[in-house]
């Protein structure tokens, strides 16, 4: 069997990357995509992959990713859409604009990536694979964080409809939901020690998760075995959504 194609978004860093190296490991030849084009070109280098810069927040970039990457390979047969940003602060003080970019980001861009991917599964006719990176906090809210638990609450509803929609098509939509993750995105929170002591008080497990606990995770939802599961959210948090 030759290869699948596998497009990341966000992969030029933390769960993205963390996810690129995953799916490569198990064969797939994966298409590296980020804003930041040299942190894109650096993971698709050490994965002998092609690198791609794209702001998944700018209408059209979707397209322009699936384009590029079936010129490349010829086809497409997994996408997953990591890119994604944390803003917080007051809900009261949050200026909209930071609600705006938090939405066109996490829900446009996610949402824009996977219909690209869509029309070109449904072209080869053949079904495809949607992993869409939601949050817990598309399940549970903090204090601080209207404008991300708003836009990743969003997506596990984006889920939810596209799963939908792409089903008769045999294509699945499905999220993880990660729990606090040691990247980049919670250096701050997990470097403070008071906050970090706060945020593992949530997780019954106690520890963060690795980037790579989000990655099986993806890379199951994203297999073979996954071909009857759709519109799910599969939390990956350490027991943070179950102890509520
Ligand atoms: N780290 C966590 O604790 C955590 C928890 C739950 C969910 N998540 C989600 O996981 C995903 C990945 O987060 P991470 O922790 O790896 O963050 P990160 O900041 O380490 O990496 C995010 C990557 O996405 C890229 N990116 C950001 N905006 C982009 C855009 N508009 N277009 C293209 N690329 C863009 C960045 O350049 C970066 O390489 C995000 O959707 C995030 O919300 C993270």
């Amino acid at each position: 069997m030759s290869p699948r194609i596998s497009l990341v978004t966000g992969a030029g860093a933390g769960i993205g990357a963390a996810v690129a190296r995953r799916l490569a490991d198990r064969g797939d030849r994966v298409v590296v995509a980020d804003r930041d084009g040299d942190a894109a070109a650096r993971i698709a280098a050490e994965l002998d992959g092609l690198g791609l810069t794209a702001d998944v927040a700018v209408e059209g970039a979707g397209d322009d990713l699936v384009a590029r990457t079936v010129s490349h390979h010829g086809r497409l047969d997994v996408v997953v859409t990591s890119a994604g940003i944390e803003r917080t602060g007051p809900a009261a003080t949050l200026p909209t604009g930071t609600v705006r970019d938090s939405l066109a980001v996490n829900v446009l861009g996610s949402f824009d990536v996977a219909a690209a991917a869509a029309r070109r599964f449904q072209a080869q006719g053949d079904g495809g694979r949607v992993v869409l990176v939601g949050s817990v906090n598309s399940l549970r809210a903090l204090p601080g964080q209207a404008a991300y638990a708003t836009s990743k609450g969003a997506v596990l509803m984006l889920t939810r409809a596209l799963a939908v929609d792409w089903a008769a098509d045999g294509i699945t939509v499905n999220m993880v939901a990660p729990g606090v993750t040691d990247t980049a995105m919670s250096a701050g929170s997990l470097g403070d020690p008071e906050r970090r002591a706060a945020l593992l008080s949530r997780v019954p497990m106690g520890r963060p998760a690795r980037p790579e606990d989000i990655a099986d995770a993806v890379a199951f939802l994203s297999g073979p075995e996954a071909g009857y599961i759709t519109g799910i959210a599969l939390p990956v948090d350490g027991g943070w959504s179950a102890a509520g």
